[in-house]
């Protein structure tokens, strides 16, 4: 299997290389995936796949079927959108659309995907339940993964799988993570209201800048005595506004900001932790409150299992010395957490890093990715997939 796998692979490699490089000059903006979507529609029905298009707005889904209509599916998720950078790198296949560049590697990812479903086409083996392969648009605006699952892809999945570029990795080497791979980041709004007055006479006012300082430093103080130390949470206010004069007390004070987690619950106690703190500073004065908390996407949590089986594959078709543990989570979001309310799955790191020249991050307008990392990701997600249900 490892050796048909390979072999079939180093055949598509050249095809691979174009199509890479097709998408990396054509580049689309989050939820305006048009032509890529259609450019991968082509190359699955090429293969004999029969994909829908427009799902969850600009998305591609194709399966492989299984023989046992009553097996789950394993999902295979990658994802098309680009970002509002211009390219400034000098690679012949730059961007052709100014402003949009893909400098987070979904170009890569893209690739990977259908490479993955080139080489389970041409193995043409009898899995026991099908193979879905889910496009995604929109992850950087984190709305993707949602659209997808409101349209139905989940339906019928028992596992997912996801990888994602990683530039400080060596290219075509896996990181594998167990546990919290990234954050869940959402947004945070507190107005504080209290009410105006003279500022010399402070006792006939009730001073929203002085209670939202106190909020502040609250919270800040409270993070630390309050949650397990092992389980981090970052609140960072990044904003505040309030008062309209120096000799004028103010009524009105809104401080917004971000708050990342790791571990689902602390995540989960989040909204009513604040609200308990903010509530404990503004009551004692007599203040208002009033809290806005979005939940932006949840941290991606990887499954034991299947970050097992990930790290078996990875490690038989491409050596131990090519695999890596990491060791830490990144405090960075990713929406294929939606994905993980439905059904357990895992992500890795596909090293795209250059030895001999510098490393520019993602979103850098000139980050550019090791192409030696495509066939190791591919072969990867292929074996991985012909060795899911008879490990699952
Ligand atoms: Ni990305």
């Amino acid at each position: 299997m490892l050796d048909r796998i390979r072999a079939i692979a180093t055949k598509l490699s050249p095809r691979l290389i174009e199509i890479r490089r097709h998408l990396h000059s054509q580049p689309e903006l989050s939820g305006q995936e048009y032509q890529t979507a259609a450019y991968v529609a082509g190359v699955l029905s090429s293969l004999g796949y029969k994909p829908q298009e427009l799902v969850g707005k600009t998305g591609v889904v194709a399966d492989l079927p299984g023989q046992n209509p009553d097996q789950g599916a394993l999902a295979i998720r990658t994802d098309m959108d680009a970002l509002p950078i211009r390219e400034l790198s000098d690679l012949p296949f730059a961007s052709q659309k100014r402003g949009v560049m893909h400098a987070c590697g979904h170009d890569v990812h893209t690739t990977v995907g259908l490479g993955t479903a080139m080489i389970m086409a041409e193995l043409d083996l009898p899995l026991p339940g099908p193979l879905r392969f889910i496009f995604q648009p929109a992850e950087e605006t984190a709305q993707g993964a949602r659209w997808m699952v409101a349209d139905g892809v989940m339906a019928g999945v028992a596992a997912i799988l996801g990888v994602h570029v990683y530039p400080s990795i060596p290219g075509g080497n896996i990181g594998i993570r167990y546990g919290a791979l990234t954050a869940a980041a959402d947004d945070l709004e507190i107005m504080i209201v209290g009410e105006s007055g003279h500022g010399a006479r402070p006792h006939e006012a009730i001073d929203a800048i002085w209670i939202a300082a106190q909020v502040i430093t609250t919270l800040q103080q409270a993070i630390s005595r309050t949650h397990n130390p092992l389980h981090p949470v970052v609140l960072t206010i990044g904003q505040i506004q309030g008062g309209r004069a120096p000799n004028v007390i103010a009524d009105q004070v809104k401080l917004t900001g971000t708050v990342r987690s790791l571990h689902p619950d602390t995540h989960a106690e989040l909204p009513a932790w604040i609200e308990r703190i903010v509530a404990g500073v503004c009551q004692p004065y007599g203040a208002k409150y009033e809290i806005n908390y979005r939940p932006g996407v949840p941290s991606v949590q990887n499954d034991p299992n299947l970050t097992q089986l990930t790290a078996l594959c990875a490690e038989e078709i491409l050596g131990q010395d090519q695999v890596q543990i990491i060791l830490e989570p990144s405090l960075g979001a990713e929406d294929f957490s939606v994905y993980l309310d439905h059904a357990p799955g895992s992500m890795f790191r596909l090293g795209v890093g250059f030895v001999d020249q510098p490393n520019p991050p993602l979103h850098h307008p000139k980050f550019q990715v090791n192409e030696a990392a495509i066939l190791p990701g591919i072969m990867t997600l292929a074996y991985a997939a012909c060795r899911y249900w008879h490990e699952a």
